[in-house]
């Protein structure tokens, strides 16, 4: 099994969920607006936390991930808090893409915990939905690779501000990161939206996006922990 839970959730998981609670609740009954101070403590506290702490066992991460019957992409629940916020960890093969998507009206912090991968980040330009086809005027507005053993290991997505991304792992290594949304997706309300990148301007930020059905090689697959003792980790 890829994923190990040591019995229960460790103390800074605790520690992170009470953060966010105490500043995520709040925000229910009025705009979803959070400020500058609140985003950086949520991304402080999710800085802290490693592939242990969401017992994960990291020494199996790049023989799972390399397992030919496993979906290049896995998706972990690790807490769920509708209608606050999800908590939970991607885990893409390497040399794998996670298509271009939105986050309609969320914030989402993405914190590498294992190998290393691009983000790039778009801001669309108007408030335009995003129906298909239509084609999207949009800024890119972050475009780095991200390291767990680098000190920027994290990146946010605010609703109007770098809300469109894709999601990459390096061809050398999986890809593992924890991914916090708020509001999460209800399906009814927040609807996910893909797109196709049709052109960038080499001399600006400038880019042009293309609305598109969700592309049919796109599969996530669902894991689950297994709970464990503690002396079996060293299988
Ligand atoms: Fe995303």
């Amino acid at each position: 099994m890829f994923f190990r839970y040591v019995a229960g959730m460790s103390t800074k998981l605790r520690r992170f969920i009470v953060t966010l609670n105490e500043i995520l609740k709040p925000k229910l009954n009025e705009s979803i607006a959070l400020s500058g101070d609140e985003l950086v403590a949520v991304k402080h506290d999710m800085k802290m936390l490693t592939c242990e702490d969401l017992g994960i066992c990291e020494s199996k991460l790049s023989d799972a991930m390399g397992d030919s019957s496993r979906t290049d992409i896995s998706y972990l629940k690790v807490f769920e808090n509708a209608p606050t916020f999800d908590l939970g960890v991607f885990a893409l093969k390497k040399g794998c893409k996670m298509p271009i998507h939105n986050h309609l009206g969320m914030y989402g912090v993405v914190k590498v915990l294992f190998g290393s991968g691009r983000i790039q980040s778009y801001s669309q330009c108007d408030d335009m939905l995003p129906t298909i086809g239509k084609l999207l005027d949009v800024n890119l507005v972050d475009d780095r690779v991200v390291s767990v053993n680098d000190g920027s290991n994290i990146v946010h997505l605010e609703p109007h501000c770098g809300n469109i991304h894709s999601i990459s792992s390096t061809e050398d290594s999986p890809l593992v990161f924890m991914d916090l949304l708020t509001p999460p997706y209800d399906h009814v309300t927040y609807t996910i939206s893909y797109f196709d990148l049709i052109s960038c301007d080499p001399h600006s930020s400038k880019c042009k996006l293309k609305v598109v059905p969700e592309p049919a090689e796109f599969t996530c697959g669902h894991l689950e922990y297994s709970v464990v003792a503690k002396n079996d980790l060293s299988e």
